[in-house]
């Protein structure tokens, strides 16, 4: 099975074809990823028309780069899959209309992908794991611990209640006078500096509920360096090292009770998962491993290119959904909320 995979939710704009394994998981025949950081960068943030109007320039010429990489022709697909949301609207559109639009137009099965979704089996794409697993997902607009039961069967243990992390590291690095996109940027201050100067605050660190929360951390950030400006490039590295010690602890805590919650609802995972942008960070993965190797719990951490924004776990997880049975109509209406648990109790005031 050989499926084309389209993501426009963000500001990665991407086109891969995956093929499935006959044994499961997918070999990655083309994965291109156009990035829009440098359109973004003077705005210090994703902006949703701009990203819009990329996703329109580059996504064309991204299918076609694909096909000729992969070494294949259009009429060789299986199916054709888009993601559908969560994500700004004027990307997911773009997306989505392509995908039914070469559906329709090739006479192919459509799939509509949650964009969660395609993080949360990213691991099967790679790894090939068995379910259950825990997935710790943590990118620019997303942070959450989700229980992944099986295709289609998710269940969100717990959610960031304010900021995503990855947007808590860009804003920490703006106050710092740090370049858009800040994670990498804080991340190499912090080796550098003092973890113990500043004693931030660890929010939530100890509640049951495996929940996140990144506002206060942000907050006490600002003060910290509202109170002794101007900044010297040391006081910069260690408030990076002490924001980032900060974060791992949390990271580290919060994993710990998504894992009981985990256990308490869903039996043994075979493997703690870990996706999304911010799984980059060095010293959130150490201290994983390290938690992992203490509790023996097998730890994924798919490839960098992979935990990103990309095409091919669109196209896995049209891959997955196909193998279901479960395809979609061309109506299906872009989604920019679209929670992974739609039972779960809708959130607000995060973006997905
Ligand atoms: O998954 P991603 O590429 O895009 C989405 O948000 O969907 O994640 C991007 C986020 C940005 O906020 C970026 O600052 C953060 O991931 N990030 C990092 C690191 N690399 C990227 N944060 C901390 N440490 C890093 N090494
Ligand atoms: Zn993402």
């Amino acid at each position: 099975m050989l499926v084309l995979g389209l993501e426009t939710t963000c500001d990665e704009t991407a086109a891969a074809i995956v093929r499935m394994r006959p044994r499961g998981g997918g070999e990655i025949l083309a994965n291109e990823v156009m990035s829009q950081i440098a359109e973004h960068a003077a705005y210090g943030g994703v902006v949703p028309e701009i990203a819009a109007r990329a996703h329109v320039d580059y996504l064309d010429h991204l299918i076609r780069r694909a096909i000729q990489v992969a070494g294949v022709e259009l009429k060789d697909l299986d199916a054709i899959a888009a993601a559908a949301g969560p994500g700004l609207i004027g990307g997911v559109l773009v997306g989505l209309t392509t995908g039914k639009a070469l559906a329709l137009a090739l006479r192919k099965p459509f799939i509509a992908v949650n964009h969660l979704e395609a993080h949360a089996l990213t691991a099967r794409l790679t790894d090939n794991i068995e379910f259950p697993y825990l997935l710790l997902l943590v990118s620019g607009g997303h942070t959450q611990l989700v229980a992944v039961r099986g295709v289609a069967d998710y269940l969100r243990l717990g959610s960031t209640v304010d900021d995503a992390l990855g947007e808590a590291f860009d804003k920490v690095a703006k106050m710092l006078g740090l370049a858009y996109p800040g994670g990498p940027k804080v991340e190499k201050r912090a080796r550098t500096g003092d973890p113990q100067r500043f004693a931030f605050p660890r929010p939530m660190q100890g509640r049951a509920k495996p929940d996140f929360s990144f506002s206060g951390l942000k907050t006490a950030v600002r003060m910290e360096t509202e109170r002794m400006a101007p900044l010297t490039n040391t006081d910069i590295d260690d408030i990076c090292a002490s924001f980032q010690a900060a974060v791992v602890d949390v990271m580290v805590d919060r994993t710990r009770m998504g894992l009981r919650a985990f256990r308490e609802r869903c039996g043994a995972p075979t493997a703690l998962v870990v996706a999304g942008g911010v799984a980059a960070n060095s010293g959130i993965r150490g201290a994983l491993q390290r938690y992992c190797g203490e509790t023996g719990l097998r730890l994924v951490l798919p490839p960098l290119e992979l935990c990103t924004d990309n095409g091919a776990m669109i196209a896995f997880a049209g891959i997955e959904r196909l193998n279901f049975g479960l395809m979609d109509d061309l109506d299906f209406a872009a989604r920019p909320r679209w929670p992974l648990d739609e039972n779960a109790e809708a959130i607000h005031h995060g973006k997905a």
